[in-house]
């Protein structure tokens, strides 16, 4: 563990490991006492979900705040950022309602709160767990001061779709390094004790499917097996559930026909039955409203009947509940048992969270003053960031700049070389700043830092900010050119606006937006050395670049350090060491392109181009496959050895491998480990991830590396939705990416 982050873990005191109670004796005997207090208005106004100051979603209906909160009609308050106006609410709330039920405050703390992390996805490229803890430790911290008890957080949807906006805020297109991802999140928010006055309960999101929309739009229908299902979509759920996450959301979407909201499957007989989760359900923006839109409930008394019975608790934004729970009682469509198990799960959750026993605990301004925005979260959000990048080219090792490079003068150019707009550099997904405005100048850019950086190194800098409009492009790019051709090396800085990042930023084109790719183009004229650097919140593609400029360094959105992470990793005082955690197209017409896919009878790598499963017009392979990132130093991997070449059901086997640095600095690799099972009952993927470790190796420093690989980790779920594991052969694969490994195999018996 590197020192900030140890430090943080300390400060913070999550050594503990244990998995939080989603109820105990006591709460549970309280709960029952006020329960039966309660009217059944009451009881409906539990389960209702107000908006706050700020909406994330379509136009719902909203009333006088204060009369709803004092008739107990407000269980939840959502996307609120004012906080002296929670603490009126939260007054209004204990003080004034019949029962003095304190309110709950939820909101999207998505890449950090008022400190700005780099975007979740971009979290997942470094694979270091303890620093993605860390950092959700740190936002926990700034959401609570701020008066929110309770984050729409992690969000765990494996995708593979990057023409869906909302890809940035997962982990990626790997059930393994999901799952590890979505414990990471939720002990760093909730860590050992939900009420302690810096811990915030989390919210697993969204149960399910919705990652595999169709045509990567949102809200959009999702169709899959009951297999693909449990194996790609589950995991990360099942380790959010498994790590105590108070509380999970379901989803938009229909999946295999059913709105989730209303999927008794889902969310009563795997999650709370097979599982044993027992937390509490909240809808989606009016997604209980909306299955009336999807056609699946005729009125708010069936709507509300129909969710009630599948398992959601509480109602986000719509307030269909409030509509037409009371009726469905009366109509004998729901029973009071029902809904009082619902309340239960609300309420337990207010009492874990401390909020009966203090319902201001989270709502004091000195701890408030205290807690926001401390300049050491800036070290985190600085090397999480340096850490996220991904360095996919280095022809002739252009990078990294230092005092010896070849150059004497340095241009950088382009949309996203010194923007102070359009949340760049982050994405819409940091509502903490408030919506639209927000203060931009703490935002270090990419100029901000670089500049004085590199001109302390010796260089001459110049800047060309580009405008993107079509009024600013011609004058901006004669500039541009000016400055390229005046060059010795030119940093081209593109990507995407940091608004168009999120939900409902969905894509048709893959394509760096607004035609970016002209802007390489045109810096390249020259002859100079080119170095991309590409803020983008999915997988783009950018052919001509990928051919033609020597240096492409993936930034992804940074967040607030964004230009300080950059002079590290362009310094090379940081050596890249992120790889990607999701596969980069060639094209759009590859999508969807997984690295954990099936072999198909008449797989194009090992049978010849024709009759074989490709396309006339385009190569099955990626542009960069799953796991790969480059580092300015080289690993070598050989001697890779399993402890038997067979192993029964019981038996554990081990996977070793040396792994040397054979440049000349210091580096960190993610040394990753896969398996295939080659004689199953159904086809398995050609590749599944079982195991990464960091590792950072001085020059000429060896390391032996040892996975454990058990029957768990060989088992699938079969077609009769079993899950077990078959005997016969599989093959190992260990290596610095999915596609460049060394590989073994050994039997099972
Ligand atoms: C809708 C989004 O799908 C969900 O992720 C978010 O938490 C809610 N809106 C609240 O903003």
């Amino acid at each position: 563990m590197r020192p900030i982050v140890a430090l943080l873990v300390m400060l913070f005191s999550l050594s503990a490991r244990t998995q939080i109670p989603t109820s105990t004796p006591d709460i549970d005997a309280r709960v029952e006492v006020l329960l039966k207090k309660m009217t059944l208005d009451e009881k409906i106004g539990q389960m209702n979900q107000v908006t706050g100051d700020i909406s994330t979603g379509t136009n719902v209906a909203q009333s006088d705040m204060m009369s709803q909160i004092r008739s107990g009609h407000v269980g939840s308050v959502l996307s609120h950022t004012n906080f002296d106006n929670k603490i009126k609410m939260q007054e209004e709330a204990v003080k004034k309602s019949r029962l003095g039920i304190p309110i709950i405050f939820g909101f999207d703390v998505i890449h950090g709160y008022k400190t700005i992390f780099p975007i979740p996805l971009a979290q997942a490229a470094s694979w270091d767990l303890a620093s993605i803890e860390a950092l959700e430790r740190i936002a926990a911290t700034e959401a609570s001061s701020d008066g929110q008890n309770w984050t729409f957080s992690p969000m765990v949807d494996l995708s593979r779709e990057p023409r869906w906006g909302r890809v940035m805020e997962g982990a990626g297109e790997d059930p393994y390094l999901g799952a590890r991802i979505a414990e990471a999140r939720v002990k760093g928010f909730q860590g050992t004790d939900l009420a302690q006055p810096n811990t915030i309960a989390t919210c697993a999101k969204h149960f399910a499917g919705y990652g595999f929309s169709e045509g990567g739009r949102d809200y959009n229908t999702v169709d899959m097996s009951e297999q693909r299902l449990r194996e790609f979509v589950m995991p990360p759920f099942k380790a959010a559930a498994d790590a105590g996450s108070a509380t999970f959301m379901n989803a938009f979407n229909t999946l295999n026909g059913t709105p989730c909201t209303m999927n008794k499957h889902i969310q009563e007989d795997m999650l709370r039955g097979e599982w044993k989760w027992n937390g509490m359900m909240v809808s989606d923006w009016n997604s209980v409203g909306e299955t009336m839109v999807h056609g699946s409930a005729s009125d708010v008394v069936d709507a509300s009947a129909k969710c009630l019975i599948a398992g959601c608790d509480m109602d986000m934004a719509g307030g269909t509940y409030m509509l037409g729970m009371k009726k469905a009682l009366e109509e004998g469509r729901v029973t009071q048992d029902q809904i009082d198990e619902a309340v239960r799960r609300v309420l337990r959750l207010k009492f874990q969270l401390g909020l009966f026993d203090n319902p201001f605990l989270y709502l004091n301004a000195k701890t408030r003053e205290q807690n926001l925005e401390k300049p050491e979260y800036r070290d985190l959000a600085r090397s999480v960031a340096a850490e996220s990048m991904v360095l996919l080219k280095n022809d002739g090792g252009v990078l990294p700049i230092t005092p010896s490079s070849p150059f004497k003068k340095i241009a950088l150019i382009g949309p996203y070389a010194d923007s102070r707009g359009n949340k760049d550099y982050m994405s819409f997904w940091t509502l903490g700043l408030g919506m639209r405005e927000y203060d931009s100048t703490k935002v270090v850019t990419p100029a901000m830092a670089l500049k004085p950086a590199l001109e302390a190194m010796g260089f001459e800098v110049t800047v060309t900010q580009i405008c993107m409009d079509a009024a600013c492009t011609e004058v901006d790019y004669s500039a541009a050119l000016k400055a390229a051709r005046d060059a010795d090396l030119v940093i081209c800085l593109l990507g995407e606006r940091g608004l168009d990042c999120g939900e409902s930023r969905c894509v048709s084109s893959l394509e760096l937006p607004r035609g970016q790719e002209t802007i390489a183009r045109m810096v390249s004229r020259g002859n100079k050395p080119v170095v991309t650097v590409l803020f983008n919140s999915r997988p783009l593609v950018f052919p001509w670049i990928t051919e033609n400029v020597p240096a492409i360094l993936l930034a992804w959105q940074p967040g607030f350090e964004a230009g300080n992470a950059l002079v590290d990793v362009l310094t090379g005082k940081v050596n890249p060491s992120g790889k990607l955690p999701i596969t980069f197209p060639r094209n759009l017409g590859q999508v969807p392109i997984y690295y954990n896919h099936l072999n198909t009878g008449r797989p194009q790598e090992t049978m010849g181009t024709m009759w074989t499963s490709g396309y006339l017009d385009s190569s099955v392979q990626p542009a960069w496959p799953f796991g790969f990132g480059l580092s300015y130093t080289q690993f070598r991997y050989f001697d890779i050895q399993l402890s038997k070449s067979a192993i029964s059901m019981d038996e554990t086997l081990e996977v070793s491998i040396n792994v040397t640095n054979t440049g000349s600095v210091a580096g960190t690799e993610v040394v990753q480990c896969y398996i295939h099972d080659l004689s199953a009952d159904i086809a398995r993927p050609v590749k599944e991830l079982k195991g990464f470790e960091r590792i950072k190796l001085n020059p000429g420093e060896t390391r032996k590396v040892v996975f454990k690989l058990s029957k768990d980790d060989l088992r699938y779920w079969n077609q009769d939705i079993q899950f077990k594991a078959d005997p016969g052969k599989f093959k190992v694969f260990v290596g610095g990416n999915s596609q460049d490994v060394k590989e073994v195999e050994f039997t099972l018996r």
